[in-house]
């Protein structure tokens, strides 16, 4: 991975980066540098953290990281998970993308290589050659909405290139979508009439190499044939705008259009419709499932039993509606399916707690803690906890943590006033 010139000029010595009250190591970096490099920090408990401050290549220095712009921004506790990996690694352990992710398995290929058993994508029909490209360049929405969703029974890292992305993800929009994002490559050029126009010839390489990704010159003028005054189109017809969700940065807008897009940045969080893919009604009904509606996670969890952000989602939705023996319920079974997820463990512990097992909520949490020490929400509800069995030290201790993860608690602070001022 390239280190910027201004590396060593910033405060980053020793692999550390400081701020007043936290100090984080950087672990890996990712980001090819042409745009920017954001840096991801390994918890001794294994979880990879996206650290708050990037280097941009516009600003040619650091600033704040996409989704650190906002004031409330989540500091040292935005989690890569294995969703960010999928198309920011070659898999689950952080490394750079590999020949894999486009040519598919090559095990038997490196053993005995043979055109037979490595995937060609230039043998392969221009849908299934633009969607090699797709399984990572197409979001719709980085925020506000559900933009994607797996389908059942489909692991993070279980796409093949080859396969058709609709077996694999559904994808989802706002039925005008307006907003400019990092990641709208995709996107935006499904939306352009060159794409749509073009009877499924246009991929990605018409315009990209693969492996350098340079735009080969004279692209455009494989299908347009008029006389214009000059061989450079994209200034006029694929500017380069600002994303809404990264605004360090400048992308360059892949719906090709006559006069330049003058759209909207605003976030979009209403009703969403299929895109590109089509899912099923009860698959769209999740997606649009704004208000947490017990009976839309039910019905789709009897095609989709073991899907366990939607029984997690179940979970928080039947304790808002105090149900909290169902929710328990539907919450272990969600711990069993991902013993990694603190959030769920969080609410577990809720369940727990307001059926008056306030012992075993705290277990979960000291528990939860331990496991993710980062997670501000666990030591909140530990205060509480250690509240509710007259434990004041230990609930001070509690919010006062919190509090040092994320400064700018509102919860955290009152609960330790309120506590402070009891005394
Ligand atoms: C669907 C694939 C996909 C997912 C999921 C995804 N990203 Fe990205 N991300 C991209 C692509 C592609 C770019 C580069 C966009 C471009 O250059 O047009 C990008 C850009 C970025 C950047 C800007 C720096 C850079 O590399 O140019 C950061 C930081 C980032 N992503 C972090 C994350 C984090 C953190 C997550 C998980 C919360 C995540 N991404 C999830 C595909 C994805
Ligand atoms: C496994 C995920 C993945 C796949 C598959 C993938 N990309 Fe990317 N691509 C990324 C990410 C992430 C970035 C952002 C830069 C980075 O993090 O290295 C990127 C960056 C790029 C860039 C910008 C290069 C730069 O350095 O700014 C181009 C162009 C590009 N990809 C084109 C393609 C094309 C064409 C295909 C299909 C042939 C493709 N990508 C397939 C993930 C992927
Ligand atoms: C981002 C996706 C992507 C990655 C990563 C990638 N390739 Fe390719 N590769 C392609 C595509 C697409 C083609 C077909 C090019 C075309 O349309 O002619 C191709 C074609 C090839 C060919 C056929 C010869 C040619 O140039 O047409 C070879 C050999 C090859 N790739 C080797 C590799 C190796 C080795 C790696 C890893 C170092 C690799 N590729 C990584 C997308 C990728
Ligand atoms: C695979 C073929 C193909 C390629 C490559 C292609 N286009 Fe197009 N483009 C079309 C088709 C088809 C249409 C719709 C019919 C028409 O206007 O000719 C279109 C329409 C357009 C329009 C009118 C858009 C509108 O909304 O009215 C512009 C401008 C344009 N293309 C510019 C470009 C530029 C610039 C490039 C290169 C960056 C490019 N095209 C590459 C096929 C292509
Ligand atoms: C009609 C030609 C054309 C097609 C088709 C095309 N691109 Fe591009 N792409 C460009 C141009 C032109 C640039 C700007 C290159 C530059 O500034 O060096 C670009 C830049 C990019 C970048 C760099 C970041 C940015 O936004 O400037 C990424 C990533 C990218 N394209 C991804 C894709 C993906 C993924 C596809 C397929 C879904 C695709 N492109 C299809 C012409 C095209
Ligand atoms: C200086 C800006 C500029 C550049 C550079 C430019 N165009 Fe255009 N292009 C325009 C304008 C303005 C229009 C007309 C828009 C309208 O009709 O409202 C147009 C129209 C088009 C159309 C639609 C034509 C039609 O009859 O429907 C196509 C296709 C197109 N350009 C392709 C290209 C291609 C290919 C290149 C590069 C070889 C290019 N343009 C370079 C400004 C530019």
């Amino acid at each position: 991975m390239p280190v910027p010139a201004t590396y060593r000029s910033y405060t980053i010595t020793n692999g550390s980066m400081s701020r007043p009250g936290m100090a984080k190591s950087i672990t890996l970096a990712i980001g090819s540098g042409n745009h920017a490099i954001t840096y991801v920090h390994r918890t001794p408990q294994g979880r990879l953290l996206e650290l708050p401050v990037s280097w941009y290549a516009k600003l040619n220095g650091y600033a704040m990281s996409p989704g650190y712009e906002q004031p409330d921004h989540l500091d040292f506790r935005r989690e890569i998970s294995d969703s960010c990996l999928f198309c920011h690694s070659a898999g689950k352990q952080p490394a750079p993308i590999d020949c894999q992710r486009c040519h598919g398995p090559a095990q038997a290929h490196a053993a005995s290589p043979n055109k037979g058993n490595i995937l060609n994508p230039a043998r392969q029909t221009p849908q299934r050659q633009l969607e090699i490209c797709l399984q990572c360049h197409l979001e719709t929405a980085s925020q506000g909405i559900v933009d994607s969703m797996r389908k059942p029974g489909r692991d993070v890292f279980s796409y093949r290139p080859g396969e058709p992305l609709a077996d694999y993800k559904n994808y989802f929009a706002s039925p005008n979508p307006e907003r400019f994002e990092i990641n709208h490559a995709g996107f935006r050029l499904l939306q352009s009439r060159c794409y749509l126009e073009s009877k499924g010839t246009m991929t990605c390489t018409t315009c990209h190499d693969p492996h350098s990704a340079r735009v080969k010159t004279g692209s455009c003028r494989t299908c347009h044939k008029q006389p214009h005054t000059t061989e450079d189109c994209t200034p006029c017809h694929m500017p380069k705008r600002t994303p809404a969700d990264a605004i360090h940065t400048t992308m360059t807008d892949h719906k090709i259009l006559r006069r330049p897009a003058s759209d909207g940045q605003a976030l979009y969080t209403g009703p969403v419709v299929d895109f590109y893919t089509k899912a099923d009604p009860e698959a769209l009904a999740l997606a649009n499932n704004q208000q947490g509606d017990p009976v839309l996670y039910r019905r789709y969890l009897q095609r989709d039993p073991n899907n366990q952000p939607v029984l997690v989602a179940l979970g928080k939705a039947l304790l808002r509606q105090n149900q909290p023996a169902e929710a328990l319920r539907i919450l272990e079974r969600a711990g069993q399916l991902d013993p990694q997820d603190t959030n769920a463990q969080t609410y577990l512990a809720v369940s727990e707690a307001v059926q008056g097992n306030t012992q075993k909520a705290l277990a979960i949490l000291k528990k939860a803690v331990a496991d993710n020490p980062d997670h501000v929400l666990a030591h909140i509800n530990l205060g509480i906890t250690y509240q509710a069995l007259g434990d004041v030290q230990s609930a001070l201790a509690a919010y006062t943590e919190a509090i040092r993860l994320q400064p700018d608690s509102a919860e955290a602070k009152q609960r330790r006033d309120a506590l402070l001022t009891r005394r």
